[in-house]
């Protein structure tokens, strides 16, 4: 879906299309060198990150292995608790697995910081974390990306597999969700 498409509902457009092949392509480059002979295990945390984990995947050039989680954070729908619950875990055990974490954003860092924990604590050997965006005036704790596509202000975006009550998903490119739309 385009800018055309959705009108007002996108105030500022963030990342284009371009722009996120792009800096995808550029990641995929960092994650082929550092992971070459690692037999990587990409997280994806659904269902944000479906994009992000298509388009990097296939700018890859090395093997690697796909697996999914769904979490949730407890709490009011727009405000992350940091109390995280697994709707959806792993297909397969992870132990002295090296496990990318793919991730659509870092907004506080609260859902990050506990799955993080959650996967170490199974006993994989190396956790990292792969986000194409990060807000951080908006961090409550520090997560460490090893990855990030774009630093971005605390604004509420959509798109590129981040919605707003499920809608937005399927824009094309990543933009601030207009204000009138939620308040
Ligand atoms: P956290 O605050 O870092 O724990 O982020 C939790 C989740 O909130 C993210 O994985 C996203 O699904 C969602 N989220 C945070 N900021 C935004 C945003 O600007 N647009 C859409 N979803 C968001
Ligand atoms: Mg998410």
């Amino acid at each position: 879906m385009d800018l055309a498409s959705v009108g007002t509902d996108v105030e500022r457009v963030i990342a284009t299309e371009e722009e996120l092949k792009s800096r995808v392509a550029e990641l995929a480059a960092q994650v082929d060198a550092d992971y070459k002979d690692k037999n990587v295990l990409l997280v994806g945390v659904l269902k944000g990150a479906i994009m992000a984990m298509a388009d990097l995947t296939r700018a890859m050039q090395i093997h690697m292995e796909m697996d999914w989680m769904a979490v949730s954070s407890y709490g009011s729908g727009t405000k992350s608790s940091g109390v995280v619950r697994i709707l959806k875990d792993l297909d397969r055990d992870i132990t002295g697995r090296n496990v990318l974490i793919v991730e659509d954003i870092v907004d506080t860092g609260l859902t990050l910081s506990w799955l993080r924990e959650n996967l170490l604590s199974r006993g994989a050997a190396d956790v990292q974390i792969l986000t194409i965006l990060r807000k951080p005036e908006a961090a409550k704790v520090e997560v460490e990306c090893k990855y990030v596509g774009f630093d971005i202000p605390k604004d509420f975006v959509v798109g590129y597999g981040l919605d707003f009550d499920e809608k937005y998903r399927n824009l094309s490119f990543i933009g601030v969700l207009a204000k009138h739309m939620y308040e």
